[in-house]
Order: C-alpha cells, then structure tokens, then sequence
C-alpha cells in the first residue's frame, strides 16, 4: 500500500511524513516543489529509508502527477503543498493563486482520472484528504462562538482567499463527480521544523539572535495554536475513519494573545538559556506596524471531531510550547540552514517597511 504526500517537505508536511513512516508500513511518495518553504534537511532523519521516496515537483504539473499515480498506484492522496504565509500573500499574492487554487485544480483533474479508472474495491477505497485552515472563516468578534464546520466562509487575505478557492474546488469535485474527499480545516501550528517566518519561530530565532521581537499592532490579537503532531494524528484519523465529503475542524482550544505567546516564549528561553546579561529576552520585543487587514480572532470548535472520530490533541499549551523551544534549542543547524540568502531578503523587505 502506498500514500502520496504533496508539500511533505514543508513544516507540517514533513512532521506528517515522519510521522508516518515512523509508524505505518506503507510507502509514502513525497512531491514537494521545494519552493524556499521546502527542505529536505527536515527529512534527513530517513534519507534512504525505503519506505519514503522523495519527488521534487509541482503539483501543477500534470504530467507529473499523472505519471507518480500510474506508477505507484496510491490508496491516498494528501493535500499539504500551498503557499501558506499570510505576509508573504499581502506583498505578492500571485504565488498563491498558481499553487492554492491552480495547482490545487490540476491535482484534482489528475487524481480524479486515476479514480476513475481505479477497480471497484480500489476505487471504494480511495480518499483525497485535502488539509485547508480555518483562516477560511475569517475573523471572529472576542465573544462569538469558535468556528464550526458550517461557519460562513469570510477569508479576509489573498491566502486566506487562495484556501477557501481551493476548499470550494474540492468539495465540488465530491459533490460533482463523486470523488471521495475529505477536509480539515486547522487552527495555527507550531512545533519542529516550523519556517522563521511565523510568529513561534521567528521570537525564538530572533530572541537568540539579540534581535527584535517584533509584534504586530497591540499584540492583542488571537490565535488558536495546536501542537503539530496532533494536527498530524488528527489527519491519521480523518483519513482513517472520516467520513466522505465530510469537512472537520481541527483545534487545540488553545486561544491566546500574541503577545501573551511571545512573552512565554520569552520566559521559556530566560529559564534554558539565560541572556549573558541577566536581563530578559522580553527587553527585545518591540511594537511594529500592524498587517493589513489583520484578522483579530481565530477559535476552532474542535468537538465534531472528538464526537464522531474520538480525536484530541495530545498536548497541551505548555507541553508543546516547551517541547518546541527545547527543539529550536537543539536544533540550530536546522535554523541556520533555513537562512538563505532568500529568507534575508524577505527580513529586510517586510520588517524594513514595518519599522516602528
Ligand atoms: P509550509 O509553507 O511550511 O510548506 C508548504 C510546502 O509546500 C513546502 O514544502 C513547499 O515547498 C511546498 N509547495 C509549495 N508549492 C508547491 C507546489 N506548487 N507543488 C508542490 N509543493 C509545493 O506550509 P505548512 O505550514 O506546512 O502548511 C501545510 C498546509 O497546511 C498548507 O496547505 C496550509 O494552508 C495548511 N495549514 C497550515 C497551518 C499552519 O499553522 N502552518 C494551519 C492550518 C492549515
Ligand atoms: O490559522 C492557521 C494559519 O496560521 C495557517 O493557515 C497559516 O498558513 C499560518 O501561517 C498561520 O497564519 P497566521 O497569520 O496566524 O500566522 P503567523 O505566524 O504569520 O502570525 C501569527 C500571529 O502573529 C498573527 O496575528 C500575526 C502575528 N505576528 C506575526 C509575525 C510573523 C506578529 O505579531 N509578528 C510577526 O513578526
């Protein structure tokens, strides 16, 4: 039995693959386009494990696509690879319109055909687990209800915009030609191998570093952060047992501040690994220009998929936060790697316009 894995080289990706290849006997083809979100120094652990095999490609190449599913004749599709960093959507939006909603199209078309042809048991079988986030809902008043499966989409960024683009696209393929999806819509992610582009990295790498911390706006807004691994055990489980064209919210009911986030991190990095001075790394933050149309509130009701599939995360807040930070702490090859010449230019151009 065999998986196809798009994006696996990414963050939540690669958690996913190894995860997967550490417990399941099954092969998993990896396609990954290694845009500068890609590495493959995340999956150095099983380089030449035979049961990963790592494509470079991109899911808009049909060619491709068509070609990996003949051969190797997957039981699953999952769908990770997307351009996925709000910021980046508000400077140049493009990029996610080609990989989200183009990209996302061009994969459908080629598995739907592979479905298609597929033996009745096969066919049965088979699922297209497409993995969106709740970014799709857009943004919630402080005392509104979190999100469920069946909240209005409202997407309020071109990514968040390119993500509702690409869930539409999938659920029709179900609701038109019968094929058997399935949808996770997640909240924020934080864990190992996570780009120090988004919030949880960039405090820990930049606090390292002696630089600033820079928090958007007030610091007031909120996120709902879920440890990766139990994004990953979620989308096991969906895949697993989920129903067809069904949709489910994945969440860690973990709602907090931004700035309530980095000062933890803050005082996580004062106790492992105290400045040379004494002082507190919270001395680095400092207040910069807030995103555009910045969505103040995420919140996932998660209880769907507790109800039906008896999913819960296994961590919580403070376990993850600690396990994340220990791993930055001892893993800062990773960082420095990950620190291209590409990855400078994106600090100068997005943290130089946003100068306090
Ligand atoms: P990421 O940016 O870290 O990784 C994306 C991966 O996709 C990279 O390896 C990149 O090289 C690859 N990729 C990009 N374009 C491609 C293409 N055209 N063809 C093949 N590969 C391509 O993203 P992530 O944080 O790991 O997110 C993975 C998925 O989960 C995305 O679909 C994202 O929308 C969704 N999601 C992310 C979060 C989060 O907090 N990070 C939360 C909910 C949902
Ligand atoms: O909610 C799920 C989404 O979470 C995913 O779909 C996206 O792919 C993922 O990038 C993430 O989006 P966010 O925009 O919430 O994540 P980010 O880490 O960019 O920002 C988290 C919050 O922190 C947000 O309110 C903006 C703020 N922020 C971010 C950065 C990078 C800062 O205050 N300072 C920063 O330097």
């Amino acid at each position: 039995m065999t998986i196809l894995v798009t994006g696996g080289a990414g963050f939540i990706g690669a958690n996913f693959v190894l995860d997967w290849v550490a417990q399941a006997d099954e092969l998993v083809i990896n396609l990954d386009k290694l845009t500068y979100a890609g590495n493959v120094q995340s999956l150095a652990s099983i380089d030449g494990n035979p049961k990963h095999l790592f494509v470079h490609g991109d899911i808009a190449d049909s060619a491709l696509v068509e070609k990996l599913l003949a051969e190797h004749q997957p039981r699953a599709v999952i769908n990770f690879a997307a351009e996925s960093h709000v910021d980046r959507s508000i400077h140049g939006p493009e990029d996610f319109i080609q990989t989200n909603i183009v990209g996302t199209f061009r994969l459908l078309e080629a598995v739907r055909a592979y479905w298609k042809a597929l033996p009745g048991d096969a066919q049965q079988a088979f699922r297209f687990l497409h993995v969106s986030t709740d970014e799709v809902y857009g943004s919630l008043a402080p005392d509104a209800p979190a999100f469920t499966e069946t909240h209005q989409y409202e997407p309020n960024s071109p990514y968040s915009a390119s993500k509702a683009a690409s869930d539409h696209l999938v659920r029709s393929y179900h609701h038109t030609y019968g094929l058997p999806v399935l949808t996770t819509n997640c909240s924020n992610n934080y864990g190992p191998y996570h780009f120090p582009e988004k919030l949880i990295p960039l405090m820990i790498v930049n606090a390292l570093g002696g630089k600033g911390l820079p928090v958007y706006g007030d610091g007031q807004q909120i996120r709902d952060w879920l440890y990766v691994k139990d994004h990953c055990s979620a989308i096991r489980r969906v895949l697993e047992a989920g129903t067809v064209g069904e949709v489910y919210n994945v969440g860690g009911w973990n709602e907090k501040p931004n700035l309530e986030i980095v000062n933890r991190i803050c005082a996580l990095l004062d106790e492992l690994r105290p400045r040379a001075d004494g002082k507190s790394y919270s001395e680095q933050i400092t207040f910069v220009t807030d995103r555009p149309g910045h969505d103040r509130r995420y919140a996932i009701d998660a209880r769907k998929l507790e109800r039906e599939l008896g999913w819960k995360p296994a961590e919580t807040f403070e376990t993850g936060i600690r396990k994340t930070v220990e791993w930055y702490l001892s893993n800062w090859q990773w960082v420095e790697n990950v620190q291209s010449g590409s990855y400078r230019e994106w600090v100068e151009k997005n943290y130089g316009e946003r100068s306090e």
